[in-house]
């Protein structure tokens, strides 16, 4: 991973140009590196501050050879990556919630965004983008987000070079993707529920078709969470956004 990396200073966002380059055939392993995105994508739509100067904004094509419905395995075996890069680096446990958000101190540090390119029931390409907040102070953060979002200088009182974070987690990825395709997802999974920040807590899972409060119990061995609702009923979370109920 990263033998082939695209550096760009300002893009809209990382994500369309890697879904460029898949299309045209790119190898897998390749990476769009931005250093300012004036158009971040974030899951459900939402935006995703990427200012200059201060964070990891990128994306990468992989090909793996798996059913589509395996897919969601990819986004946790990357916030595995994620996690165990930010600790290598900085020394910081950041917790993972469900399914691909990088907490520390209960705040979001780093999200992670996958996106498919499929044909009937077979993978393409799955683009990933990994946003991680590295040196913002909080002035940098805007009104909305400012009591959710933080970054590892924030939180380890001091800057780091994004560039050695950047090595790190491919090198994470590189490893976890070689054990993924040699061993099944065991390991991953093993190692997704040790960060897991959302197991066993009472939680909301809130998408387009409605929410559902329960405690989470798990997740499957295709990376699908298991809800149980207060009547004891299991539901299957395949996307959603998770809230802690107060
Ligand atoms: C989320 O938590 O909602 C996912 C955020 C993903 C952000 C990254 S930054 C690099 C890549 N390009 C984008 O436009 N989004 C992803």
């Amino acid at each position: 991973f990263g033998k082939k990396i695209t550096f760009k200073p300002s893009v809209k966002s990382t994500q369309e140009i890697a879904h460029q380059l898949a299309r045209e055939g790119a190898a897998e392993g390749t990476i769009v590196l931005a250093d300012e995105q004036t158009g971040g994508r974030g899951r459900l739509g939402r935006a995703w501050q990427s200012p200059s100067g201060t964070g990891i904004w990128m994306s990468l094509i992989m090909r793996p050879n798996i059913p589509l419905q395996k897919a969601p395995q990819l986004t946790l075996l990357i916030a595995v990556a994620v996690s165990k890069a930010i600790e290598k680096v900085t020394g910081i446990e950041a917790a993972i919630k469900w399914p691909n958000d990088l907490l520390i101190n209960g705040k979001k540090v780093s999200g992670i965004l996958t996106e498919l390119q499929a044909e009937a029931d077979s993978i393409h390409s799955v683009i990933v983008g990994i946003g991680m907040n590295v040196n913002q102070e909080r002035k940098h953060f805007s009104e909305e987000i400012i009591d959710i979002a933080t970054s590892l200088a924030i939180e380890g009182n001091q800057p780091y070079k994004r560039a050695a974070i950047i090595g790190e987690v491919l090198s994470e990825i590189e490893k976890l993707y070689h054990s993924y395709l040699e061993d099944g997802f065991k390991v991953i999974k093993l190692l997704w529920e040790a960060r897991a920040f959302s197991l066993g807590k009472r939680i909301t899972a809130r998408s387009i078709s409605g929410s559902i409060t329960g405690y989470a119990q798990g997740i499957t061995d295709e990376g699908v969470l298991l809800l149980e609702d207060d009547n004891g009923v299991i539901h299957s979370i395949y996307s959603a956004d998770i809230e802690f109920p107060s």
